[in-house]
Parts: structure tokens; C-alpha cells; sequence
């Protein structure tokens, strides 16, 4: 395993990904080589986490790219594969920001020979990728100039907003995290499980145990009794989408959180990058929720554990409020109350 783990690695003609099923158990690195490939990927979460949805759907739009001649239709073909790769995912707004970001690049390229045009929109996926990976530094570096964590802090975190969640060597929610322990700092991360995907014990434990930051991990319902037994100084979370008004789609259970974590006075952070706010959406009333296949509920990874043919509802994110949350910090700086207003500011 290599000793900074990479979610993806472009190569030219394919992208490798790191498939995310698979782990803890085993890393494997697969070949993504079409604009099919990425989708499925991007579908059965292989990849996952608003950010790197985006980034790897830009490289898909690149490979489709790749296959032209001369005589096709750029712009048409663009457009067609943008609209298949949006029916991956509904929530995290990455995913349409990066394919906007990619059509809008093509119309600006359009009157240019086929060579130059594959080597332009890469040249557009590549810089979506880095400046993905240089926001997320920025984002924790926010994080310590704000004092919002500090050395001996104990943080409750939940899903995975790490570095496999991004494109990054730092992730957003983890970026604080990651910078503190760079600083020496004693820090204590409890990672919620998650249900039904789990993603912070495959892959939130995964990746800060791999980093060798003291990581503890408990179930979601134990989250309220590690809160109220004074054990979390913050609960700091990932984003999938940020309305105009402040209220945030994450991944089911981080509402719970924000209830909880006021209840109990504990400062509630999002952690997310500018691309994940979405101006369009007023609310949170106007984030589309993605709900999943019943099997992640009545299954445990291929064993059923509930009986045949009873009901499911599986939503896969839900919405804070955002009376619940203390701060958003992004790249640019830490978003305060009133967060209507301060976003506009801001961005
Ligand atoms: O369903 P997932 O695993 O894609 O959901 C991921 C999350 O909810 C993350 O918290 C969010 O995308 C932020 S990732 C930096």
C-alpha cells in the first residue's frame, strides 16, 4: 500500500481508482478506460464523496474524448456524455459543477482541431483535480487559523469526508485532522460507522489508522451516549451539498448529529469545498435525496438480516438545518450566521 494513500491516479488513457468496495480487507487499484466505466463506478460506488464524483466524472468526459475523430460531433458528443454521467449520483452537486465545468470548457474549444481539443479538456479535468487537492489543505488550514480545533481536541466525525472521499492527500472533514497530527498534535477522532454502507469504519478508520491518528470507532446509536458522557469537543462533517440558505445534505445520520451535538452545546462544522455550495438551490427543501437499493439495509455484505419481503426505506442522505450548524469552512474562509447572507459574501 502506498505510504499517502491516492483515491485516483490518471494515466493518460485511463484512470486508476482505488475501488472502495473493497476495502478495508484489500487495495486494489482498477482501470477505469471508458466513459461506461466511470459511470458504473460512479454508480456502485466504487468511488464515492461529492468532490471525487466530480473529479472522476471530468476524466470520464475526457476518455469519451479520447475516442473521437475529426469528423464527430465534439460538443454533441459533451453534452450526451455529461447528461449519461448525471444519472450516476442525484445529491452531491460536484458531480453537475465539474460536468458544467467540462461543457463549458468545450464550447470555448470547439473551433480547435481534435488533438488540441483532447488535450485542452484534459488539460480542464487535471486542473479540477489539483485545485480539489490544494482546496482541501486550505480547507483544515481555515480550520486551525479560526482555532475551531486545537491540540488535545476530541472530534466525532461520520461517513467518510477523507481523503478517498476526495482527490486530495487530506479530505475535508479529515483536513484538520490530518494537519494536526502533521503538527504533533494529541488529537482523538471517534468515527461513526455509518449505516448501511459504512462508510466510517471501512474507510474513515481505514484511512486515519493508516495515518496513525488515534482513531476510535462506534456505532452511530452510541453517538448521543459519547456526547453526553463529554467525550466530543466538535463533530466536524463533509458535505454533499450546500443550499444558498446554509442547510446541508450529507449522509444520512448527520442531522441526528446536529440535533444531538446542539442538545448537548458541542460546535458543529461542515467541512466542504466552494464547489459543494449551490447557489441555485435555495434550501435544503430543494436538494434531491438519493435513496438506494433495499439490499444495503436487508443485507450485511451479502448475508440477509432481515426477513424476505419486508419493507425498506433507504434514503442515503438527509438534511441539517442550517440553525444547527456553528460554522462552514471552506477554502476561502470560515461562513458564519447568518449563513445567507455571509455565503454571498463570500463567494
Ligand atoms: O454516499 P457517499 O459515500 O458518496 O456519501 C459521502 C458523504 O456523504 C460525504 O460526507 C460527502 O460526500 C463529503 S465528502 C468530502
Amino acid at each position: 500500500m502506498p505510504d499517502k494513500l491516492k483515491s485516483i491516479i490518471w494515466r493518460k488513457d485511463h484512470l486508476l481508482v482505488l475501488n472502495q468496495l473493497k476495502l478495508p480487507l484489500s487495495v486494489e487499484y482498477e482501470s477505469k478506460k471508458t466513459l461506461e466505466d466511470v459511470f458504473y463506478a460512479i454508480k456502485n460506488m466504487e468511488v464515492r464523496g461529492a468532490p471525487l464524483i466530480g473529479v472522476v466524472a471530468a476524466y470520464g468526459i475526457v476518455l469519451k474524448i479520447k475516442e473521437l475523430s475529426e469528423k464527430d460531433d465534439f460538443l454533441g458528443t459533451v453534452n450526451k456524455g455529461s447528461a449519461y454521467l448525471a444519472k450516476s449520483r442525484p445529491t452531491a452537486v460536484n458531480l453537475f459543477w465539474a460536468l458544467e465545468r467540462m461543457k463549458k470548457r468545450a464550447r470555448d474549444v470547439v473551433n480547435l482541431s481534435i488533438e488540441e481539443k483532447a488535450l485542452l479538456m484534459e488539460k480542464e479535468a487535471i486542473a479540477i483535480h489539483q485545485e480539489d487537492a490544494e482546496n482541501d489543505r486550505k480547507i483544515g488550514e481555515k480550520f486551525h487559523e479560526a482555532s475551531l480545533v486545537y491540540n488535545g481536541i476530541r472530534i466525532l466525525t461520520h461517513c467518510n469526508a477523507g481523503i478517498l472521499a476526495t482527490a486530495s492527500e487530506y479530505g475535508t472533514a479529515t483536513a484538520p485532522m490530518y494537519l494536526a497530527h502533521e503538527k504533533g498534535w494529541e488529537i482523538k477522532v471517534y468515527a461513526d460507522e455509518t449505516r448501511p454502507y459504512m462508510q466510517g469504519a471501512r474507510l474513515t478508520s481505514f484511512e486515519l489508522q493508516h495515518a496513525g491518528i488515534n482513531t476510535v470507532l462506534i456505532c452511530d446509536d452510541a453517538a448521543g451516549a459519547v456526547m453526553s458522557q463529554g467525550r466530543i469537543d466538535a463533530v466536524i462533517t463533509g458535505a454533499d451539498r450546500v443550499a444558498r440558505n446554509g442547510d446541508v445534505a450529507n449522509k444520512i445520520g448527520t442531522m441526528s448529529l446536529a440535533v444531538m451535538a446542539k442538545h448537548f452545546g458541542i460546535p458543529f462544522y461542515i467541512a466542504a469545498p466552494i464547489s459543494t455550495i449551490d447557489m441555485k438551490t435555495l434550501s435544503g427543501k430543494g436538494i434531491p435525496i438519493e435513496e438506494r437499493d433495499e439490499k444495503e439495509v436487508v443485507e450485511w455484505f451479502g448475508i440477509r438480516t432481515a426477513p424476505q419481503g419486508i419493507k425498506v426505506f433507504n434514503p442515503v442522505f438527509d438534511v441539517t438545518p442550517h440553525n444547527l450548524i456553528t460554522a462552514i469552512v471552506t477554502e476561502k474562509g470560515v461562513i458564519k450566521p447568518p449563513f445567507e447572507e455571509n455565503i454571498k459574501k463570500l463567494i
